[in-house]
């Protein structure tokens, strides 16, 4: 496997979770762009992944893989990451970004939605990150989740996936403690980025922006700038969530 460049300088691997589209891209584009191979994991937009896939290996050969897997099947965590760590023969990053959000009033919650809200947000980001220690220790590599403002206070109508990212705030912490010195463990919080795919009232969405300090939605940008500083440019920073969120959590 080539994981060096003409000059010969090592590049470094980043596998970033659900990352075909949404934040999830925004973030493989900067990565990439910021000298990184990436490995784009998705589940149902194979084709976006592969399009995306297809748009950095036309900017830089042989610079971006995808592999497939449904979070919800725990059979896979061990081979995904053995998966992308071949694709390169190293890892560096992993960034547990896939995630499913939607309500779950009281009273309608299922066990379907229990498992599926919190595999994807909290078991397979603990279960992907413990495959991965074997090759980011070789790498002294580091890894991200993706955790949300409403990880420390509630949002109406999601007790689940509230729970889920609370989960992997806790999870993002006691790995860093467990994991250093060698591997670094950090989360960003987003606020209001992008709106859910599922719809969402107009006048919920207006009542979040008002309740913001700086009165507008962020853009996937924001993050991925945050998360590129954590993964290259933190070397003395484990263990702590970045909330980008316009101040939403001075007000929620
Ligand atoms: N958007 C925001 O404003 C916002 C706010 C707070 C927190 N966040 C957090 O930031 C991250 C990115 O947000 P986003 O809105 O861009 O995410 P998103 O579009 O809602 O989801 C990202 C990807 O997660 C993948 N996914 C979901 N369930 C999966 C499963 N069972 N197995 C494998 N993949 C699964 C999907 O991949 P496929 O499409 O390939 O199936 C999806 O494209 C998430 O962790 C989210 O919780 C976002």
């Amino acid at each position: 496997m080539d994981n060096s460049n003409a000059n010969d300088t090592i590049v470094k691997t980043a596998l970033v979770t659900g990352g075909s589209k949404r934040i999830g891209a925004t973030t493989v584009r900067l990565l990439h762009e910021a000298g990184y191979n990436i490995v784009i994991h998705c589940h149902s937009s194979r084709q976006s992944a592969d399009s995306l896939a297809e748009e950095l290996n036309n900017d830089r050969k042989k610079s971006a893989k995808v592999i497939q897997g449904d979070l919800n099947d725990e059979t896979i965590y061990n081979n995904l990451i053995d998966q992308a760590f071949q694709c390169w023969n190293r890892l560096d990053v992993l960034i547990n970004n896939a995630s499913s959000f939607y309500p779950t009033p009281v009273g309608s919650i299922t066990m379907d939605d229990w498992n599926n809200l919190i595999n994807s947000n909290m078991k397979a980001p603990l279960f992907l990150a413990q495959a991965a220690v074997p090759y980011l220790k070789q790498t002294q590599g580091n890894i991200v989740n993706m955790l949300d403002v409403h990880a420390q206070r509630p949002m109406k109508e999601h007790p689940v996936y509230c729970a889920a990212k609370a989960g992997l705030a806790m999870l993002t912490m006691s790995l860093a403690k467990e994991l250093g010195p060698d591997i670094r463990v950090n989360g960003v919080a987003p606020g209001a980025i992008l709106w859910p795919d599922n719809d969402m009232a107009d006048h919920t969405k207006k009542l979040i922006l008002e309740r913001t300090a700086l009165k507008k939605p962020g853009d996937p940008i924001d993050i991925a700038k945050t998360i590129l500083f954590l993964v290259r440019d933190a070397d003395y920073i484990t263990g702590q969530i970045i909330a980008v969120d316009g101040g939403r959590n001075l007000n929620i």
